[in-house]
């Protein structure tokens, strides 16, 4: 009987979990985008939200983009284009080194990927 009221938050626990667990929560990441996530922390998260834009797309769009073109998204890290005008232009992060920046974007296509399944 005592621990009725413990179960009873465990629902509410595991929900309040779900909602906060990073977009690569359950899934093995490579060796390449397991590198790459801690610079995207550092560098591209202030922006870049699993399933939800933030300043720019989320990684369920981009990973969508650029499914089979990893470089691409170095390409533009390196160079930004101009695509979405009702936000401030990417800022450019040619300071970042070219492997650097192709493991960023393995994790952006592997953890995008995974938040583009998940149910909302
Ligand atoms: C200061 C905010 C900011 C940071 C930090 C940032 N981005 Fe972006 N990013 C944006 C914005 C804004 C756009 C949308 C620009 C547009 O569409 O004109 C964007 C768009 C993108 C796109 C979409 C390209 C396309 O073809 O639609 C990719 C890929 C991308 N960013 C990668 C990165 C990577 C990789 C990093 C980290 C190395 C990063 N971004 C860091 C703001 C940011």
């Amino acid at each position: 009987m005592r621990w009725s009221p413990l179960l009873a938050a465990l629902p509410v626990l595991a929900a309040a979990c779900t909602r906060t667990a990073p977009a690569d929560e359950g899934i093995a990441l490579s060796p390449q985008a397991a590198k790459g996530k801690a610079l995207f922390s550092t560098h591209c998260a202030t922006c870049h939200a699993p399933a939800a834009r933030v300043v720019g797309p989320p990684l369920s769009e981009i990973a969508g983009l650029y499914a089979t073109d990893p470089e691409g998204i170095v390409r533009w890290a390196v160079e930004p284009g101009r695509k979405r005008t009702d936000v401030p232009p990417m800022p450019s992060f040619r300071g970042m080194r070219a492997s650097d920046l192709a493991d960023v974007a393995q994790y952006i296509i592997e953890a995008g990927t995974a938040a583009g399944k998940q149910k909302p």
